[in-house]
């Protein structure tokens, strides 16, 4: 097994946090692999800061520069390609990504949304947003979904999901921290699945293929 090469996409004023767990995911051996790049929509964002800080290379690729989609689609790629990217994961990227880049790394793109999918996601559902409409709705379990994107918001097939209780009074930052916790530990896991070999993806499901 060689060691996977990830690319993380990271958007607009992104913080890091999950950024930062792939990290260190890489480097006490949970995950076997190695961040190679962070691809940001703005330099000077946290996360890129943050890649810098851990000697990754962060390249500024904002779609704005770009005078179509196709352009700015073919750069993200040619990076992907120079850095030799096995697997792309976003991380706090806002964006749909073009169909382009999609189409060049097929299920081998991977995101993190704060809920359990599918329940509370789609355009418009990101940050506090998502907590506070769990919140709103009274449900009692939250969390979050590690997935394959596909060319719309939060629907590709689903890698993994884990659970968090709503308690009693929460707040939408008291569910927010909750559950970011267990993206740290989530994401990390789901690389290392990608890693082992072990996600086939057949329609909209992802057999988990046992340890060989
Ligand atoms: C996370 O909550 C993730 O689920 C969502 O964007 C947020 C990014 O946070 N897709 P961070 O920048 O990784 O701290």
């Amino acid at each position: 097994m060689k060691p996977v090469n990830i690319a993380v996409l990271v958007s607009g004023h992104g913080r890091g946090s999950n950024l930062q767990a792939i990290i260190d995911a890489t480097r006490d051996g949970r995950v076997e692999g190695r961040v190679a790049l962070v691809i940001g929509t703005r330099d000077g964002a946290p996360a890129m800061d943050r890649a810098r800080s851990n000697g990754i290379p962060a390249a500024e690729v904002a779609p704005k520069a770009f005078s179509s989609d196709t352009e700015y689609a073919a750069r993200i790629v040619n990076l992907l390609h120079e850095y030799n990217a096995d697997l792309v994961c976003l991380a706090g990227y806002m964006r749909i990504l073009p169909s382009k880049v999609i189409d060049a790394y097929r299920w081998r793109v991977m995101n993190i949304h704060p809920g359990l999918i599918p329940l509370f996601c789609g355009k418009g559902m990101y940050g506090e947003h998502v907590h506070q409409a769990a919140i709103d709705y009274g449900v009692k379990v939250s969390g979050c979904t590690v997935h394959f994107v596909d060319e719309h918001y939060d629907s590709g097939p689903i890698i993994l999901q884990k659970v968090v209780s709503v308690e009693e009074g929460d707040t939408a930052g008291d569910l927010a921290a909750r559950v970011l916790a267990e993206e740290h530990k989530a994401y990390p896991e789901a690389i290392q699945l990608f890693a082992e070999g072990r996600l086939k993806v057949d329609g909209r499901i992802v057999h988990i293929l046992p340890k060989p």
